[in-house]
């Protein structure tokens, strides 16, 4: 099966903004404060954003009268009627609007129509948040709403020579929305405010254009909560261009998918779906490893076949680093991690040393705005007393400034496998611990890092040379005789080709 992104996908302004909204409340929290920080309504509907905020002390409600009084409260990004305001006003209650932009703007719109006296219907699922909130708009001004498909019904009947105004929920399907607001224009004049969302209309002409080019073997796999409107109408215009629809909101709901026949899957996403989700779901279709590490080796005879000194090859190792961590993103692989400098390379000669040291203190001081651009992390493992202190506070600078990002670059410098498991031994033995594999791995240094996937071996050399040697006890090889400077974007995707087609029983059967 061919695994296709559809682009664009994903979380939109609306719901992005509505995030930070929430996540600058719970980090504004004084150390300690353990109070709920209450949210009318789902704040966006997916479930994964749902269940990390919960972790973070947020408590979702139903209904105003359930916030206590003089609280916090964050409307959702589907919007709050007027009324609700207004309650929340009369119990002292600290709002954050994390209404979307545009959702207001068709607040305004509805309230501007029921103003100038007309009727108002409202195309969408009148149970839906964001058709409660503008009915309530309307009805606030004075107003009479026509909601859903019975209200659209009503309008149509009453016909006459009065306006009505028309609006729609924000992520309706695009073509139901233009197909509504024709066929009420053919039965009474209708002014129309009615536009879904930009992006959610994006995203939908996108699956479109994939179902348009694809043949009878093609289908969408939307991920998404089954709570999502937008997500539930990604699905439905599959269908509606003639591609099978498949829907998860978690990798467990992924995992009991079949898609037997399926011989294109193009993938996209709600926008509240979690961009790291859908990477990791992408990546388990395509079989691609989460986590690849690489034995950059031969450099040295790179630089020798060429005339050149073992810099140069050092060098020009280091540009193919660059292109392999932008494949690895292009390609949803979260962890890569480089073997640069081991705990045996001090053994060099100095020259040597020192010009590998130089090169990794310049690399990482050139690359940091790229690291920040791309959103890539930055780590460390090794030995870190081992090095300058110059490099060191270089080193240490880079990892603080990208620790927020989820993608991530790790270099081993001053590493060595045996060395790691002694240091990880010592700082057990340090706290008194009798081991066991779990509390171990606490003491390896980056303990949260999943264990790769597949190490890649370059030069044709076909040893581990003391790398992740408690890490990689799982791990798939692949080597080749190409030198690490010449390694391509094709020696990189046969090695994923050739991770993709084994089978992992990790001792099992
Ligand atoms: C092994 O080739 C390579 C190294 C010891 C250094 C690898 C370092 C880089 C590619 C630079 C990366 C830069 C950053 C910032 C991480 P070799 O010298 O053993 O080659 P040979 O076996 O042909 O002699």
């Amino acid at each position: 099966m061919q695994v296709e992104v559809i682009e664009p996908h994903g979380m939109c302004a609306g719901v992005n903004g509505a995030i930070a909204k929430a996540l600058a409340l719970a980090k504004a929290r004084p150390e300690g404060d353990r109070s709920p920080i209450y949210c009318l309504h789902e704040l966006v509907h997916n479930e994964i954003v749902i269940g990390e905020l919960r972790d973070l002390g947020f408590r979702f409600v139903e209904r105003i009268g359930e916030v206590p009084r003089g609280a916090t409260v964050v409307f959702s990004a589907h919007g709050v009627p007027p009324q609700v305001r207004a309650e929340a006003e009369r119990r002292d209650l600290k709002v954050v609007d994390a209404t979307c932009p545009f959702v207001a703007r068709v607040h305004r719109s509805a309230r501007d129509f029921a103003e100038k006296g007309m009727e108002v219907c409202v195309l969408g699922d009148p149970a839906h948040a964001e058709v409660r909130g503008i009915v309530g708009e309307v009805e606030a001004a004075g107003g009479r709403a026509l909601a859903g498909p019975a209200g659209a019904a009503a309008a149509k009947k009453a016909g006459g020579a009065a306006p009505l105004g028309v609006v729609a929920q924000t992520t309706m399907n695009s073509d139901e929305v233009e197909r509504a607001v024709a066929e009420l224009a053919r039965a009474r004049r209708v002014k129309t405010m009615a536009k879904v969302c930009g992006a959610t209309k994006e995203r939908q002409d996108a699956v479109r254009r994939f179902c348009r080019g694809a043949g009878p073997g093609a289908a969408v796999l939307v991920l998404g909560s089954k709570t999502s409107s937008n997500t539930r109408r990604l699905a439905e215009v599959a269908e509606e261009c003639g591609a099978r629809a498949f829907t998860a909101g978690a990798m467990d709901e992924l995992s009991r998918l079949d898609f037997a026949g399926v011989e294109r899957l193009g993938v996209t996403s709600g926008a509240s779906t979690p961009e790291r989700f859908f990477m990791e779901a992408v990546r388990s279709l395509r079989r691609v490893p989460e986590h690849v590490a690489i034995i950059m080796d031969g450099n040295g005879r790179w630089a020798k076949a060429r005339g050149k000194n073992r810099g140069a090859g050092h060098r020009a190792g280091a540009k193919t680093l660059e292109r392999v961590l932008d494949w690895c993103g292009e390609r949803g692989i979260r962890y890569l991690t480089v073997y640069a400098f081991s705990t045996e390379n001090w053994k060099r000669p100095k020259a040597e040393v020192d010009g590998l040291m130089a090169l990794f203190a310049r690399m990482l001081k050139t690359k940091e705005r790229d690291f920040v651009a791309n959103r890539v992390r930055f780590r460390m493992v090794g030995r870190r007393g081992d090095l300058s202190p110059k490099l060191l506070s270089i080193v240490e600078s880079l990892e603080r400034k990208t620790e927020a990002f989820e993608r991530q670059l790790i270099v081993a410098i001053s590493y060595g496998g045996r060395a790691e498991i002694v240091d990880a031994a010592n700082a057990a033995v340090a706290r008194g611990e009798q081991v066991t594999e779990e509390t171990f791995r606490r003491h390896l240094y980056a303990p949260d890092v999943p264990d790769p996937d597949l190490v890649i071996r370059t030069s044709g050399e076909c040893r581990v040379s003391n790398f992740l040697l408690w890490e990689s006890a799982y791990s798939e090889y692949w080597f080749t005789d190409t030198l690490w400077p010449d390694f391509s974007e094709a020696d990189f995707d046969s090695a994923l080709a050739s991770y993709a087609e084994r089978d992992r029983r990790r001792g099992g059967v």
